[in-house]
C-alpha cells in the first residue's frame, strides 16, 4: 500500500559546514517546476546543467523546468558513472562553460548520482576561481551523501578521488520522486550510506529501514524520513566539526576498508556494497580491540534486512586490500583515524589497527567461504 501522505510537506535541513550555511530541501516534485529554478536562479543568465544522458532521458520535465525558468540554458552531457570523474571531462566541461562566457554569477546545476556532484562540484569550485553551484541529486546515494558536504572528487589512473576540493552548493534540492526508476542495486548502494548514519549518529534510523521486496514507489514516505534524518544527522557531524571534535571523520565509517575493497575488486562491488563489507570489517576490529561484543551480529542483521552483502562473494587479495589501505588519503600520521561503532548511534576515533588484527577481521568475517 501506498504510504505517502497526498502533499508531504517540504523539509528543510540546514547544512552548516565551516562559514557557510545553505539549505538541504526535501520536497516532492520540485525539481519539475520552472518556479523552482527561477527562484534558485537569482541573478544567474545562465544555467549550467550538467548531466549525464541517462539521467537527461529520465527526466525530460526537470531539463524542460530548468530550461523555461528563465535564464539561458546551457546543458552540458557527460559520460554516465564513473566515467565522468575525469580531466579531460572537466576540461570539456570548461569548454563549454568558456564558449557560453559563463561567469560567477551564473549557475551550475549538478543533475544526477554523485559520480556528478562530485564532478559538477570540481567544475564550479574551480572555474573563475569558484562559482555557483546547486545540487539536484537523483541516486539515494547523492542524497543522502554526496550532495552534502560539499567535497569534490576527480579520479586518477592512479586512485579515486585523488584529486578533489571541498566547495559547498548553495543549496540541495532534494526530491524523493525520482527513486522509483532506481536499479535496485544502486538504491542498496545508497542504503549503506544511510545505515552507516545509524551505527555512527542516529540509531532510530536502524529500526526504520524499508523493506527489501516492495520498492521507492511503495514506500515513499519512508524513504523521505529515512533521506532526512541521514541528511540531519550528517549535518550534525558536520556542525559539530566545527569545534574540531574530529566528528565528520566519523563519516568515513565502512570506508577505510570499504573504499580498499572497492578498488581491489576492480569496481566490480558498487560503493555501497563496499562500505557495507567495511562495515562488517570495522565491527570485527571493534569487537578485537575493544570489549565490545555481537557488534558483527548486529552489522550484519541490518545489512541482510535490505539485501546488502555482508561477506565477499569474490576473491580479493587481503595483500591488496592492506595495501590501499595504507593509502587511504584520510591517514593523518599520529592522529586515530579509523572509525568504529561499539554501539548503535555512537562513533569512536582509534589508531588504524596493526596488520595482524586486520588480517584477522579479513580472514574471519570477509573471506568468501
Ligand atoms: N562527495 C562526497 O561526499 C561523496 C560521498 C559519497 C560518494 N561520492 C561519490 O559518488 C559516486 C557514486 O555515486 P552514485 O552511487 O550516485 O553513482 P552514479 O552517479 O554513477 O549513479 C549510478 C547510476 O545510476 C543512474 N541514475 C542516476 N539517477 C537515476 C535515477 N533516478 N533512476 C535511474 N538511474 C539513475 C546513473 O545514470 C548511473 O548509471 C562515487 O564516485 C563516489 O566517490 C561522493
Amino acid at each position: 500500500m501506498e504510504e505517502r501522505p497526498a502533499q508531504p510537506a517540504a523539509r528543510t535541513v540546514a547544512i552548516r559546514a565551516g562559514s557557510t550555511t545553505y539549505p538541504f530541501t526535501l520536497a516532492s516534485g520540485q525539481l519539475d517546476r520552472a518556479v523552482t529554478w527561477r527562484e534558485a536562479a537569482g541573478s544567474a543568465r545562465t544555467l549550467a546543467v550538467i548531466t549525464s544522458r541517462p539521467v537527461a532521458a529520465l527526466f525530460p520535465r526537470i531539463l524542460q523546468a530548468t530550461g523555461t525558468a528563465g535564464p539561458r540554458q546551457l546543458v552540458i552531457e557527460v559520460p554516465d558513472g564513473e566515467a565522468a570523474k575525469t580531466l579531460d571531462v572537466v576540461s570539456r566541461c570548461y569548454q563549454a562553460l568558456a564558449r557560453a562566457r559563463f561567469t560567477r554569477s551564473d549557475l551550475v546545476i549538478a543533475l544526477g548520482g554523485g559520480t556528478v556532484t562530485d564532478l559538477a562540484g570540481f567544475v564550479a569550485s574551480t572555474w573563475k576561481r569558484g562559482t555557483r553551484l546547486l545540487h539536484a541529486p537523483t541516486t539515494l546515494l547523492a542524497l543522502v551523501d554526496a550532495s552534502v558536504g560539499g567535497k569534490t572528487g576527480i579520479n586518477l589512473a592512479d586512485g579515486k578521488n585523488l584529486v578533489g576540493t571541498f566547495h559547498q552548493p548553495e543549496r540541495v534540492l532534494a526530491d524523493a520522486t525520482v527513486l522509483p526508476s532506481l536499479p535496485a542495486r544502486e538504491l542498496r548502494s545508497g542504503l549503506a550510506e544511510v545505515i552507516k548514519c545509524g551505527f555512527i549518529a542516529d540509531p532510530a534510523i536502524l529500526n526504520f529501514l524499508p523493506d527489501r521486496v516492495r520498492g521507492p514507489a511503495q514506500q515513499s514516505e519512508r524513504y523521505r524520513r529515512l533521506i532526512e534524518m541521514s541528511v540531519r544527522a550528517k549535518a550534525q557531524l558536520l556542525a559539530d566539526d566545527v569545534a574540531d571534535r574530529g566528528t565528520r571523520r566519523y563519516l568515513n565509517y565502512g570506508h577505510t576498508a570499504g573504499q580498499a575493497l572497492e578498488t581491489a575488486s576492480g569496481f566490480s562491488l558498487r560503493h555501497g556494497e563496499a562500505v557495507a563489507l567495511g562495515m562488517v570489517f570495522a565491527a570485527r576490529i571493534c569487537e578485537l580491540i575493544t570489549a565490545a561484543d555481537g557488534t558483527v551480529t548486529d552489522t550484519r542483521d541490518v545489512l541482510y534486512q535490505v539485501g546488502l552483502p555482508t561477506r565477499l562473494d569474490t576473491a580479493v587479495s587481503f595483500d591488496h586490500v592492506w595495501a590501499l589501505m595504507q593509502q587511504d588519503k584520510k591517514v593523518s600520521p599520529g592522529r586515530p583515524s579509523f572509525v568504529l561503532s561499539p554501539r548503535r548511534g555512537t562513533a569512536i576515533l582509534v589508531p588504524m589497527p596493526q596488520r595482524r588484527t586486520a588480517q584477522q577481521a579479513f580472514d574471519e568475517v570477509l573471506r568468501p567461504v
